[in-house]
This record gives C-alpha cells, sequence and structure tokens, in this order.
C-alpha cells in the first residue's frame, strides 16, 4: 500500500479483535457420546468435581491453576533453583509481588488456602468477627475454624442477578458501621476485602467504595486485608469503568488499590497466571514475623512455603505478564464474548458478566425445581450430559450448613458457573459451550432435580453425591 489516505476506514468499534498470543503446543480433547457421559455423571454422584478430565470435552469447572503458561514461564521452570533456603526464583517471586502489589513482606504459600490459613492463625481468636463483601468457601471454612464469624457487608445488588449495577462487589459502608456499633471494633480482627467478588458472580468494587472503606476503617482501627486472587481483573473494571480511571494501566490501578489495604492473601492459580502457588503480603514487620514463623509450621521454609524453586520462577513472570493491558482485555473480553451470546438468546446471566466466568442463574433456568432440590446443581449436571462441558454449582451446596444451627444455608443466589481458564480455549469453543447451554435452555421443562446422598464435613460441594429425584 502507499501513503496515500485510506478511503475508508473501520470503525474501532466494529473491528473484531483477537488474543495477543498464538499457540506453540497443543494438549488433545475427547469428544464422547451421550450415553457415555450419562455413566460417568452417575458415577461421579451428579457432581462435576467428581468427574476425571479425561472424560471432560471442554473444560470450564474452574480457572484456578488450569491456564496456559507463556513460553517464557516455562523456560522459566528450567532456571528453578532447587535449594532448600534462599531459592534465587524466591528473590524473583519476592521482588515481583513487591513492586506490582506494592506491600513489603511476603511469605510464600502452596496456593490461596495455605495463606488463608495463616491469615487465620495470625489475626483470629474466638470469638472475633469478620466482616466482608460476601463470603467465599475457603476463606469463610478458615474464618470459622479458628473461631470467627463471617458477616456479610455487601450491597444488597450483589444478590440480584438482574441488577446492572457496575461494582456490585462493593461493600455497603452502612452495614459495616451498624456492625461495628453491634459489636465494637474490638471483636474485628480485620475487614476481608475481596476484589472481584468470586460468589456474587466475578464482580468488582470501585476504587471510590475502597478509598471510602480505608477511611471508615482507619476511624475505627480496623485493619484491610485483601484476597487479591483476582484483583488484577478487578483493575481492568475500574480502569473501563470508573472515572477518573481510563487513562491509567491496569498496573497502576491494581497498585492504588493495594495501597488501601494493610496486606492480602494470594491464590495466584488465577489472575497470575500460574498452575500452582499463592502468598500472603503484608506491611507490618510483626505480622510478617509471625507469618514467616507460622509459614514453616504448615507449609514450607520461608523462602519456598510449599512450592518448587521452579513454581516460584513461573510465579514471578506470571505477575508480570498478568497485568499487561492487552493480556487482560483479552482475557475478559473472552468471557463477555460468552456472556452476551447467552444473554442474547434470553438465557438468565448474572449481569454485568464477570470477570472469570459467566454465572448462569438456576433459579430462572429451572424456577420448578426448589433450592433443596439443588438447582444449580442439576443444571450442572444437565449441561455436562448436553456436550461434555464441564461447569459448577455456587449456590446452596457450595453455601453449605450453618454452623450453630446445623441447616442449610439458603443464598438468594443459586448459580451455575461457566469459568473461563486463561489464554486456554478459542472462540469456537465457546461458541460450541453457548450452543449446548442453549439446547439446555430448550428442554429445561423436563428437567428434575436432584437428592444429596452423601455430605462431607467441611465444603461440601467439593465431594458430595446425589441421585436424581
Ligand atoms: N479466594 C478466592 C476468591 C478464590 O476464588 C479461591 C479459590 C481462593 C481464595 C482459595 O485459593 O484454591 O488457591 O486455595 N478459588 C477456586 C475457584 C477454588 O474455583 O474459584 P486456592
Amino acid at each position: 500500500m502507499t501513503n496515500e489516505p485510506r478511503i475508508r476506514i473501520r470503525d474501532a468499534t466494529r473491528r473484531s479483535w483477537a488474543e495477543p498470543w498464538k499457540i506453540k503446543m497443543v494438549e488433545p480433547t475427547r469428544w464422547t457420546t451421550r450415553e457415555h457421559r450419562a455413566e460417568r455423571l452417575k458415577e461421579a454422584g451428579y457432581n462435576t468435581f467428581l468427574l476425571r478430565s479425561e472424560d471432560v470435552y471442554i473444560d470450564l469447572l474452574t480457572d484456578s491453576g488450569t491456564s496456559a503458561m507463556s513460553d517464557r514461564q516455562w523456560a522459566g521452570l528450567m532456571l528453578g533453583d532447587e535449594a532448600y533456603a534462599g531459592s534465587r526464583n524466591f528473590y524473583h517471586f519476592e521482588a515481583a509481588v513487591q513492586k506490582y502489589y506494592g506491600y513489603r513482606y511476603v511469605v510464600p504459600t502452596h496456593q490461596g488456602r495455605g495463606a488463608e490459613h495463616l491469615v487465620a492463625k495470625i489475626f483470629i481468636k474466638a470469638g472475633d468477627i469478620i466482616p466482608g463483601n460476601m463470603y467465599f468457601t475457603t476463606t469463610r471454612v478458615h474464618q470459622e475454624l479458628a473461631g470467627g464469624t463471617f458477616v456479610d457487608v455487601i450491597l444488597d445488588e450483589a444478590h440480584d442477578p438482574s441488577s446492572t449495577h457496575p461494582f456490585k462487589g462493593n461493600v455497603d459502608l452502612g452495614k459495616l458501621e451498624d456492625l461495628i456499633g453491634r459489636v465494637g471494633s474490638g471483636r474485628i480482627p480485620y475487614f476481608s476485602l475481596g476484589a472481584t467478588v468470586n460468589m456474587a458472580g466475578g464482580q468488582p468494587v470501585s476504587m471510590r467504595n475502597v478509598r471510602e472503606l480505608r477511611a471508615l476503617c482507619e476511624r475505627h482501627g480496623i485493619p484491610i486485608l485483601l484476597d487479591a486472587t483476582r484483583a488484577i481483573e478487578n483493575a481492568y473494571f475500574i480502569q473501563q469503568r470508573e472515572e477518573g480511571y481510563g487513562g491509567k494501566s491496569v498496573a497502576e490501578i491494581l497498585l492504588e488499590l493495594c495501597s488501601y489495604t494493610d496486606g492480602c492473601w494470594m491464590s495466584a492459580k488465577k489472575d497470575t497466571l500460574v498452575n500452582i502457588g499463592g502468598w500472603l503480603a503484608v506491611n507490618d514487620l510483626d505480622q510478617f514475623e509471625e507469618a514467616r514463623n507460622l509459614v514453616v509450621v504448615f507449609e514450607g521454609l520461608h523462602t519456598y512455603g510449599g512450592l518448587a524453586g521452579r513454581d516460584m520462577e513461573a510465579m514471578a513472570i506470571g505477575i508480570e505478564e498478568s497485568v499487561d493491558d492487552d493480556h487482560i482485555r483479552a482475557r475478559i473480553g473472552q468471557v463477555e464474548y460468552l456472556g452476551k451470546k447467552l444473554s442474547d438468546w434470553g438465557i438468565p446471566v448474572v449481569l454485568p458478566i464477570g470477570g472469570h466466568a459467566v454465572f448462569i442463574d438456576a433459579r430462572s433456568f429451572y424456577p420448578h425445581i426448589p433450592q433443596d432440590a439443588f438447582p444449580a446443581q442439576a443444571l450442572a449436571a444437565d449441561i455436562y450430559l448436553e456436550a461434555g462441558v464441564r461447569t459448577m454449582e455456587r449456590g446452596i451446596v457450595s453455601a453449605g450448613r450453618d454452623p450453630e444451627t446445623g441447616m442449610h444455608r439458603y443464598p438468594r443466589l443459586e448459580l451455575v458457573r461457566v469459568t473461563i481458564p486463561r489464554r486456554v480455549y478459542t472462540q469456537a469453543h465457546m461458541d460450541v459451550t453457548a450452543e449446548a447451554i442453549e439446547e439446555v435452555w430448550w428442554n429445561r421443562d423436563g428437567a428434575t432435580g436432584l437428592r444429596m446422598i452423601y455430605e462431607p464435613r467441611y465444603l461440601r460441594f467439593f465431594q458430595a453425591r446425589f441421585e436424581r429425584v
């Protein structure tokens, strides 16, 4: 082409976009028959966590540890320094957390719940109250095992799948003030801040809300600890939706978000593009010393925390890649592509579409199945049966039982999470998934619920078994 002015230029909003990577290595997947899937499902007690991955065609169970690493990360594995103490990979990893998240002290853990365990041990004593913007399963169980009680102070809109509030993860500061007034700040060891909020449908908090939360907590002497698991996705939503942030990079926004908090726990298996890993980071020296001491008891020495040197190297590189604006735009763009397709077809999904997953509203999808016949569990099973697409329940089964009354908790949100691993699937996989869900939707009137026939004591959704009613 010459340098002549072009006659026609496609308007940016009509231009397709593509992922900022190409595929170098592939892993074959297997298509199965409906009969095969029906048998496997029955064997798995209608719990998608109990299926073997070889019986799954498209695996949208979770975005946890399922992302594809880059060539640079794979190269990093070869540079693993497997010294018991003081591995050079630890120092790379520590520097990456300090640079991108801004905390002073870092302790590696094998994954997020390892860090949650340490947080619970360091901060919580029996009788404490931990407020937060909606529970997360593993986070709450550690709070409860330490003798604490979690209290949800998220906005009401978060519990409404059809509310299109742009920041449904926001803390309701009025609810928090009431709680502080009722129980006293002395019983509140920290505020548990999720970003983005997984159980609300991958919904973000706004920077303004976090700033106001900071001011309120400071007045009462309550530290804020961030669940940074998907904070980069949250930073992207702030960039896209919040006034004053459109011109900032995701990296800058992440750093500002973390600056309003006193520490974080992290499942590096999500945002930061590794298959295993996590950390606990704080700014306070005493808290760090306690964490560094406890990690030796539960995870491993403070310079490896249950990880190999190579894992820490992959994590250090993954942290840097994960804040790249082009990466995060494509990642969330893919989730939005799937979500828009389903919602355009009239299938009830949580709006706005979340950062890591599309959440189907099982109450509206199967209105004839009562909540104690597990509509979301049944829907996840039906989607698998239809096309070998594995999703998971995020409703009454995930919510578990109230430790005091022993009764089911009945969350308002009864959802199926269609979770997208990062850099793994193509647009065609999203199309196949959408079409499978649409077929289940067409046949929804004939669907039946489930009965729970085996229930483990903790985090029952992972291992519970069901049969059809
Ligand atoms: N916090 C959040 C918000 C999470 O989503 C998870 C894990 C954890 C903490 C715990 O981290 O798994 O590394 O021990 N979520 C996974 C999921 C299990 O599928 O959403 P972990």
